[in-house]
């Protein structure tokens, strides 16, 4: 449904954003990661056709944004980093107003903006004035609007920034509602709401696309994927002993010690999955277990290790 192509942007002598492609399919929740000043807005602003591309090309849905800029905006709600709202209308005005802009008249216009407040739950403030509004209300006024003319793409940039836990939690489960219908593109800097929501991500950094894959696919990058944590009822000797002797084992190390209590961490070599021998060598010597996890791999970690050139600049 979106195709990008050899995205670039300069500005003056920067560039912002470098040979950024990828596809996006129907149903896909992408989120589109990286350190502030990647180049997430940039490329969320080209592909919704309000900044032109230095060079390369977007199409949604088969609309080139570039050559046919209207038609592909038709298909595109775009909630950007600060949404100009106009602070004096109410939530209902505005939203009847944005409905006009794109067309709507006489009841499909009422019925448009009614839609959009049910969906993103604003009722209780509909006749409130914008300029009074709570920031999480604001946020959905901002994703009202972009929901509006029900399009088939969703581009959100940083959606949930600067709410609190609850705020947060509403708006990552209307995107969630929405999600099977739609291709919806989230940027964020937050790795728990790429975690929460999304089913792919890319990270970007320094303008240039460094990885791309589902969450659990990226998390298997992180050096703790597949270790095994281990708490014995016992002393950690004989267990130490054991275990490292393994074939599947890389090294066993003592996370903590106490007299008749011990937590083992086990590191597979290669990162391969080592808790069915953990498990053989546990039966087979009958150790007390207490508690026993294998790691799924951090993000948070691998987001790190893949753009510490940009932390450190
Ligand atoms: N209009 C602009 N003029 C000049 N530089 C810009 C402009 N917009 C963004 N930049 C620069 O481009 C880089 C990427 O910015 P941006 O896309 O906003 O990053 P992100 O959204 O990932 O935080 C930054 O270095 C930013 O300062
Ligand atoms: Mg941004």
């Amino acid at each position: 449904m979106i195709t990008v192509t050899a995205l670039k942007k300069n500005f003056g002598a920067r560039t912002a954003v470098n040979q950024v492609s990828f596809e996006v399919e129907k149903g896909t929740v992408l989120g589109f990661l990286g350190p502030n000043g990647a180049g997430k807005t940039t490329t969320i602003r080209m592909i919704a056709g309000f900044l032109m591309p230095t060079e390369g090309s977007v199409t949604v849905l088969g609309h080139d944004v570039q050559a046919d800029p209207v038609s592909a905006q038709r298909q595109i709600g775009y909630m950007p980093e600060r949404t100009p709202l106009y602070e004096d209308m109410t939530v209902e005005g505005f939203l009847r107003f944005i409905a006009e802009v794109r067309g709507y008249r006489g009841a499909e216009r009422t019925e448009r903006a009614d839609q959009a407040i049910r969906a993103c739950m604003l009722d209780s403030v509909r006749h409130q004035v914008i300029d009074t509004l709570s920031k999480g209300y604001r946020q959905r006024t901002c994703l009202a609007q972009a929901i509006l003319h029900d399009p088939p793409v969703l581009l959100l940039d940083e959606p949930t920034e600067g709410l609190d836990p609850n705020q947060k939690q509403v708006v990552r489960e209307m995107i969630a509602r929405m999600a099977s219908e739609k291709v919806i593109i989230i940027s964020t800097h937050v790795l728990e709401e790429v975690e929460a929501i999304c089913n792919r991500v890319i990270i970007i950094s320094n303008g240039s696309v460094v990885a791309d894959g589902t969450p659990a696919a990226l998390k298997q990058r992180s050096k703790h994927y597949n270790e095994v944590h281990l708490s014995l009822g016992s002393a950690s000797g004989p267990a130490v002993k054991a275990l490292s002797a393994l074939d599947e084992v890389q090294r066993v190390e003592v996370v903590a010690e106490r007299d008749t209590t011990c937590e083992l961490r086990i590191t597979p070599k290669q990162q391969a999955p080592v808790i069915a021998a953990v498990l053989k060598a546990v039966a087979s010597h009958g150790w007390p277990v207490t508690n026993l996890k294998v790691d799924g791999g951090r993000l948070e970690e691998v987001f790190r290790q893949i753009t510490r050139t940009e932390d450190a600049a």
